[in-house]
This record gives structure tokens, C-alpha cells and sequence, in this order.
């Protein structure tokens, strides 16, 4: 499976559906607010994951309740709320989707193709179900359940082995010593212009408005873009970084994302001045 997987993540004939179905989402969900929405900027966390809980829940558990007698329409109930729940759960995926790389894309395409039979043979379930045919909405169930588990495990590779919407820069921290690290004169720190230094290989960002100053990982949790070579704009009266790759702007006094397609805050770290020098520190 993993084989075929990686496969995927280079067959370039997936992309010319995949072009398409890109500038379709891009299209369709607009203004640029509601992809923010869905991509979970109000919550500093990508929404998707936290949208699919409820029709995997309901399916599970309706599954359950099909092996067991007298439970028929509880479990027509929850397959119910499964089928209608994963339809903003497949919005909230494909508008993540549209903001992946090339070789995500791929792979997320046959996940979505995936969860797309789960999600048709759930309606069918339903169906049958409410027509009364237990037994054909039972064994619809059971192979809508199998393709939905097929998508998770997709997506799972599409997560955690291609990290996609998986904050991207937030193992640099790893990278970083303890204690406390000096960066600049504060002499030299020019009022509202972003100044980059490194610590330990670790590339940061620096931003002075006033005396208070603020110390960013530079690489963008979306895709490791240089927030170093970005630009400064007041959004929502605050002042942003905005990511050049593809947009996503962070609050250069607090790190929170403001604009997408990043689902993730951006990292700040703690600051002194000692002896006129500016230093910083892992949080
Ligand atoms: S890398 Fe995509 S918005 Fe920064």
C-alpha cells in the first residue's frame, strides 16, 4: 500500500483532473473569508480533521449497532447523521486540498475519490434503510464503511508522511539549544522592517514597532515559505507578516494567523534585552 501510495504522489496524469477540480474549488469557494472559515484561521487549527470526527463517529457506531438486535433505527439515525455531516466535512477537505503542493494534491485526490464511494454508498444505506430494507442498507453500510476507512488511511499518509496543513515549521524548534541567544544590537533593529537572523541554523524573524519586539520562526507553517522575504501589512489593524508563496498572513504581535490558506499560528519566541543586545530563547 505505501508502494502504491508513493506511486500516486508522482503519477502526473492525476493532475489534469486535478487542475481542474482546483480551479473549481478556487471558484467556487469564494470570498477568500470563507476559505479562511474553512481552512480553520478563527481557530488557529486546520478545521477538516476536526469536521470528519462526526460522520466517522456516527458510521462506526452505527456499524456497531447493526450487529445488534433491535437497533434498527437508531442505527438508520446515525448513518443519517453521518451521510449529511460529511458533506461539510468534504468542503472543509477540498478547499484544503486546492492549497496543497502537486504531489499532496495527487494523493489527495484518491482520498477524497475514496471518502466520495464511502459517501455514496452511505446514501444509498440511508435509503434502503428508510425504504425498510435493513438488510440491503446494512450490507451498504459495511462497504461504505470499508471505502470511508480507505480514505483515512489516505489520508493519514497524505498527513503524516506528505504533511499536508501539518504546521511545517514548528519542528524547528527541535533544532534550537536551551538558553538564552543573542541576535542583534537593538541599535541596529530598524523600526517596522523585518530583519532575519539565524539561531543554531534556525532561521527567525525579527520585527520591531516601538520598544517591543518580536522574534518569529521565519519558515511559514503552510509549506516552509520565507516569511523573511514576505511583506508587512495592517490587517484587521494589526501589523502581519504575509507569507510570499501563497498568501497566508500571521500577527507579528502574537503569531496567530489572520489569513490562509495556513490553518496554523506561527511560532513566536520569548525575548530580552540585555546589555542594549536583543536575545531570544526557546519558549
Ligand atoms: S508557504 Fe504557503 S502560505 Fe506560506
Amino acid at each position: 500500500m505505501r508502494a502504491l501510495l508513493t506511486r500516486v504522489e508522482q503519477d502526473s496524469r492525476l493532475d489534469r483532473v486535478g487542475d481542474r477540480l482546483q480551479r473549481a474549488v478556487l471558484g467556487t469557494l469564494r470570498p477568500r473569508r470563507l476559505r479562511d472559515l474553512l481552512h480553520g484561521v478563527t481557530l488557529g487549527h486546520p478545521l477538516h480533521p476536526a469536521m470528519v470526527q462526526v460522520p466517522v463517529g456516527s458510521w462506526i457506531s452505527a456499524a456497531v449497532l447493526d450487529l445488534m438486535p433491535g437497533q434498527r433505527r437508531a442505527a438508520t439515525m446515525l448513518v443519517g447523521l453521518g451521510t449529511v455531516s460529511a458533506l461539510p466535512a468534504a468542503v472543509t477537505g477540498l478547499n484544503d486540498w486546492a492549497a496543497l503542493s502537486r504531489d499532496q494534491r495527487r494523493v489527495g485526490l484518491v482520498h477524497a475519490a475514496a471518502n466520495g464511494v464511502g459517501l455514496t454508498l452511505y446514501a444509498g444505506s440511508l435509503a434502503a434503510r428508510l425504504a425498510g430494507r435493513h438488510g440491503v442498507g446494512r450490507t451498504l453500510g459495511m462497504l461504505g464503511l470499508s471505502a470511508a476507512s480507505l480514505g483515512a488511511y489516505i489520508g493519514g499518509h497524505l498527513a503524516y508522511k506528505q504533511g499536508a496543513q501539518v504546521n511545517q515549521s514548528i519542528s524547528e524548534l527541535h533544532r534550537m539549544s536551551d538558553g538564552w541567544h543573542s541576535l542583534v544590537d537593538m541599535t541596529a533593529l530598524p523600526q517596522r522592517t523585518l530583519m532575519t537572523r539565524e539561531v543554531d541554523d534556525v532561521s527567525v524573524i525579527l520585527y520591531r514597532h516601538g520598544d517591543e519586539v518580536t522574534v518569529m520562526l521565519e519558515r511559514c507553517p503552510h509549506q516552509s515559505g520565507p516569511l523573511g522575504e514576505g511583506e508587512v501589512q495592517e490587517i484587521d489593524g494589526h501589523a502581519c507578516v504575509v507569507c510570499p508563496w501563497h498568501g497566508s498572513a500571521f500577527r507579528l504581535n502574537g503569531g496567530e494567523v489572520v489569513q490562509g490558506p495556513s490553518g496554523n499560528d506561527q511560532q513566536i519566541l520569548p525575548t530580552r534585552v540585555q546589555n542594549g543586545v536583543l536575545q531570544t530563547r526557546l519558549p
